[in-house]
């Protein structure tokens, strides 16, 4: 079983908890925590922003990957790599001129990736490869925690895989939505190197540092 880093997905915290929250995925072993920004446009629900994303910054030394469900997402590049993001992930549905928001996002020191939905077809970014350093497979409909995983996206996971190596590229796979121990397992088999998980890890029902293991274990 490969190994695969893990980001828990802060949409699904307790924000009246958040800095706790925060610490304790932390000192569980995450390895990075991923930020849903939502705009109200490219997705229905509007979430949060820089204001956040400094707070996050404060609080932890873990990078931050922010994932931009938005539309110009160029917009914000300068104000979220000030605000301490690590990563920034666009999406190939919002971005019709794709290589010209990729070449803007190219001038911050942030890692440039790029994000597809689950209905867009993997071939589509086949010419982006080798711009960016993170391709994220959305396996759920971009705009809300808890959705079922969508078990076509590992056919896409692996396809991906394949023509990244056939490029002489190694770039991370990144898998987010519907993430529980049986979904990383398949999505790290198909190819993904970083799972994003957001209910799986932020849950009443279980602690953090459980939901952490909990997906963790699954690859063992
Ligand atoms: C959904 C977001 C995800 C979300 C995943 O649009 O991009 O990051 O937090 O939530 P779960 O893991 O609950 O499916
Ligand atoms: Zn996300």
């Amino acid at each position: 079983m490969p190994e695969f880093k893990l980001y828990p997905s802060i949409l699904s915290a307790d924000f009246s908890q958040l800095g706790k929250q925060i610490q304790e995925t932390e000192t569980c072993g995450a390895d990075g925590i991923h930020i849903d920004v939502m705009d109200g446009h490219f997705v229905p629900s509007i979430t949060f922003g820089t204001p956040i994303i400094k707070a996050v910054r404060d609080l932890t030394g873990l990078p931050l990957d922010i994932h931009m469900m938005t539309v110009r997402p160029e917009n914000h590049f300068s104000e979220f790599a000030s605000a301490g993001a690590d990563s920034i992930t666009v999406h190939y549905e919002a971005s019709p001129e794709l290589k010209d928001t990729l070449a803007l996002l190219d001038k911050f020191d942030v890692r440039k990736c790029v994000a597809l939905n689950p209905e867009t077809p993997i071939e589509k970014i086949y010419d982006i490869i080798p711009l960016v350093d993170q391709i994220l497979i959305m396996s759920v409909q971009p705009g809300a925690g808890g959705q079922d995983f969508i078990p076509e996206s590992l056919k896409k996971i692996e396809t991906l895989s394949k023509e990244i190596e056939s490029q002489g590229l190694s770039i991370p796979i990144q898998v987010d939505g519907g993430i529980n121990p049986d979904t990383t397992l398949k999505a790290v088999q198909s190819g993904a190197n970083i799972v994003v998980a957001g209910s799986a890890v932020f849950n009443e029902d279980f602690p953090i540092c459980d939901g952490i293991s909990n997906l963790r274990n699954s690859s063992i």
